[in-house]
């Protein structure tokens, strides 16, 4: 008889658990199989096939480049690696704004194509009818709110949002319409501490802060920040775990080094 350890996957529903008992919920992004291998046996609880493969993996300035058929290449390699975690993909920009029936196309295939669990969206009041339409087929959709960074041209700088008594108003309905709706939980961008604070506890959907203070049901960063493969990225909400980019630089240095010198491979490392 095999011995299989069976893995409890994460569900929406294991999330919603999790806020109620008060248990921090562990998001990062991934976008390749060998990266989200890595988070998965770590033991993280959702990783996201963020847009921001736009900005760290193809080197575009924002996230708006990014086409429909690459995030779904990203998110099939992740769903490949991946025995535990939660996969959320998000709907890159201009696949789901255009018309609710667009926005359902793309999740279908987002869903179909990868393998995927569920998908994120920007937006609130402008997106509803393409977040009923996706909920509607039985697809899980996270919101996101604050910072938007698909609509880096609109906001004009990645400040911080909702500052004002007008802005941090909008915000606080569109999240009470997103859980409304059905969102499973929501993404809070770069606001401050004390409107996630509301926010939470307010919804009975977790929220995520990525610059969004200490009270959101759950934390998320980019991966490549956090492990410090980016270089030039110090916002003040970013802790940097490691700093890879020197650990990988050192090492691929010695390589060099050892090569021009004759020093590798050795007599046991050849056949
Ligand atoms: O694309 C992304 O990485 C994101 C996170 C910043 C939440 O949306």
């Amino acid at each position: 008889m095999s011995v299989h350890k069976e893995v409890k996957r994460v569900t929406v529903h294991v999330l919603h658990a999790m806020k109620a008992r008060g248990e921090k919920i562990t998001m990062l992004t991934g976008y390749d199989y060998s990266m989200a291998r890595i988070l998965d046996s770590a033991g993280i609880d959702v990783i996201l096939v963020g847009d921001s493969a736009s900005n760290v993996m193809a080197g575009h300035e924002t996230t708006l480049p990014i086409t429909l058929d690459e995030m779904i290449y990203h998110a099939s390699s992740v769903v490949r690696a991946v025995k535990r975690a939660l996969i959320v993909v998000d709907l890159p920009f201009g696949s789901y704004q255009g018309s609710s029936r667009v926005a359902l196309e793309s999740a279908i295939r987002i869903m179909k194509e990868s393998g995927a669990h569920a998908v994120k969206m920007e937006g609130g009041k402008e997106i509803e009818d393409s977040i009923k339409r996706i909920l509607s087929a039985g697809i899980p959709v996270m919101g996101h709110l604050g910072l938007t960074p698909q609509s880096i041209y609109k906001f004009g700088t990645y400040q911080v949002r909702a500052k004002k008594e007008e802005e941090a108003e909008r915000l606080k309905k569109d999240a009470k319409l997103l859980q409304k709706l059905g969102c499973f939980a929501i993404v809070l961008e770069k606001i401050p501490a004390a409107l996630t604070k509301e926010v939470s506890e307010y919804l009975t959907i977790p929220t995520i802060g990525i610059g969004g203070g200490m009270y959101a049901d759950g934390q998320v960063l980019v991966t490549h920040d956090m492990l410090g493969i980016t270089k030039d990225f110090h916002p003040r909400f970013l802790r940097r775990y490691v700093e890879l980019f020197d650990v990988i630089k050192g090492a691929v240095e010695q390589y060099c080094e050892d090569v021009k010198n004759k020093n590798f491979p050795n007599e046991n490392e050849q056949y």
